[in-house]
């Protein structure tokens, strides 16, 4: 007879689980592309390590497909009033809503960037936890928030992504394997200056460009890149290490009696309290953060109570600094490095590039705003525009790095018509696109709105402008000077007046960009928008809003907003 049938040995496939998928979806939403950064990087790594994976904005993914992805990692800043970027709008919308599918089956991380100087916090990463979550996904890594300084935050949750998805792969079927040949990705191309490795950029001219009797002070810079091998494109952002106001430190200094030479670490690096102070940590501003860990120091009672309210702390903070609260809650009885160790390190500063490259080799300009005011009895300065407009001579160095935003691009087509609204330093991007365009010979219609005070002290590169226009680089260009008449004019009022036409333009495939101000004047300019499409295209609201916001997912309306 023959032998009993060998049973049969199911050893490769345990019986419980489900093979588990190398597919991973990375989705970002980015306003000044530090998300996106981080969303490609953690894409890179997975990659090297055998993942296959997909990284999209947010605005670019279709929504239905969410319930075929098995690993979803979310890579999400928050702006203003923990409000959500332009790019994540509408897939938050979707994903709050009544359409959101279940997700049992889903894996999911989110990595969520913010500034711990607003009340909402991370916010918008916050959300999306919750979200996924409730719609039944499960969590691969714990979400991580990120304040401003956060590249070892995301190294950390990309590294425990990684682990978190080997688990579920040695769980599974297929074995992720270690693919450490795998080759790094070109750096070829790439310059050797980032974020995390400035270049010290020199400083070739620094201008006032308002004229004599204005109330305000706009810095024209001009900087060299020579030697940095940096590039960029117009509609990207140069970043920047500003240094703070020394009489600040000084009266820093003074109010606590530390010696000005002691050495402190601060951010792995060992220098002078007076150097920490006036470059590498954050003093113009507070934060809940810093507040909370400097009541740890001492025992001031006043202090004491203040931490333990959280509305007395946002109440506090609100355009107070680092001397107020020295000064407010002393005596400071620790050391200098205990002290230095509760605060932020120092915040890059953002400026919308004002040149292009292509008619400027070597240099990037900046339009910056200087930002004086009053308040709690003593006047305050920003920190990077006080710098520029009062220390910082031709000769000395900046220390900066491109900052890439592929949310504000002229079109791939040089005959596509733009319209531009860029009042105040909203101008500066708009300035850069008008260079490239004239460079490249670009034959497509363009139509720039500005704005300001006054038109003799404020009308910001007026000449430029005018030969432009002369020259037919820019096709049509409406002012609003506010302050010059009675009654305030502003951009949008000018494109009321034009609506006709501004529709016209708009169904001949235009492409709209708005920089400068977002809580008012961008608001109003969307309203504005609106409005026309309803007016002229004999729209309802809602269709209106439709026609909006489709031309903000083709790409056909871009903010640069602040
Ligand atoms: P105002 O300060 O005179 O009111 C650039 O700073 C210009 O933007 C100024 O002329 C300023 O006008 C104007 N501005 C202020 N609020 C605005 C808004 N809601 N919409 C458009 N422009 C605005």
């Amino acid at each position: 007879t023959a032998a009993p049938e060998a049973p049969v040995v199911e050893a490769v496939v345990p019986v419980n689980v489900k093979p588990v998928s190398k597919d991973v979806t990375i989705l970002f939403g980015s306003q000044t592309g530090n998300a996106q950064g981080l969303a490609n990087k953690a894409g890179k790594e997975l990659e090297s390590r055998g993942y296959k994976v997909t990284v999209s904005s947010m605005s670019d993914f279709k929504p239905n497909s969410l319930k075929k992805v098995e690993n979803l990692l979310i890579v999400v800043s928050t702006h203003g009033e923990g409000d959500p970027p332009d790019n994540a709008i509408s897939f938050h919308e979707f994903l709050h809503g009544k359409r959101a599918p279940k997700l049992d089956e889903l894996r999911y991380s989110v990595l969520s960037l913010g500034d711990s100087s607003y009340e909402f916090f991370c916010h918008t990463g916050k959300e999306f936890d919750q979200r996924l979550e409730d719609l039944g996904g499960t969590r691969l890594y714990p979400r991580i928030d990120c304040d401003l300084d956060f590249d070892e935050p995301a190294a950390e949750w990309i590294a425990g992504v990684l682990a978190g998805l080997d688990e579920a792969q040695a769980a599974g079927t297929e074995p992720v394997q270690s693919q450490e040949a795998a080759a790094p990705a070109s750096q070829a191309l790439e310059s050797a200056y980032s974020r995390t490795n400035p270049f010290k950029a020199e400083v070739l001219e620094n201008l006032n460009l308002n004229g004599r009797g204005s109330n305000k002070e706009t810095r024209h810079l001009e900087l060299s890149l020579e030697g940095s091998g940096l590039t960029f494109e117009p509609g990207d952002a140069l970043g920047v290490y500003p240094e703070n106001d020394p009489e600040l430190v000084d009266l820093i200094l003074e109010a606590v009696k530390w010696d000005a030479t002691e050495k402190v670490t601060v951010n792995n690096e060992e220098v002078t309290l007076k150097e920490a102070l006036s470059s590498r940590v954050e003093i113009a501003t507070l934060t809940k953060p810093v507040v909370e860990k400097a009541a740890q120091l001492n025992s001031n009672k006043d202090l004491q109570s203040l931490v333990s309210n959280r509305d007395s702390i946002k109440a506090y903070i609100d355009g107070r600094d680092l001397l107020d609260l020295i000064r407010d809650f002393g005596p400071w009885e620790v050391s200098a490095q205990d002290f230095a160790g509760v605060l932020r390190k120092m915040p890059v500063r953002l400026y919308s590039i004002a040149s292009s490259l292509a008619a400027n080799p070597e240099e990037v300009h900046l339009t910056i705003g200087a930002v004086r005011y009053e308040t709690h009895g003593r006047k305050r300065k920003g920190v990077a525009s006080t710098q520029v407009a009062e220390r910082l001579q031709p000769g000395d160095t900046l220390p900066v790095y491109i900052q890439k935003n592929q949310n504000f691009r002229l079109p791939q087509n040089p005959d596509t018509p733009i319209i531009m609204v860029g009042p105040g330093t909203g101008v500066a991007p708009f300035r850069a696109f008008m260079q490239e365009r004239e460079e490249i010979g670009a034959e497509g219609k363009s139509w720039m709105f500005f704005g300001d005070q006054h038109f003799v002290t404020d009308f910001l590169y007026q000449t430029e402008w005018q030969k432009w226009i002369k020259d037919g680089v820019l096709t049509r260009m409406d002012v609003a000077f506010s302050r010059d008449q009675d009654e305030k004019v502003y951009v949008q009022n000018r494109m009321q007046e034009h609506s006709k036409e501004l529709f016209q333009w708009l169904e001949e495939g235009a492409v709209v960009y708005v920089c400068g101000d977002k809580n008012h004047m961008a608001k109003d300019v969307n309203n504005t928008l609106i409005d026309i499409i309803e007016k002229e295209g004999g729209l309802s609201r809602e269709k209106a809003e439709a026609y909006l916001a489709d031309m903000k997912q083709n790409k056909r309306y871009q903010r640069d907003v602040y």
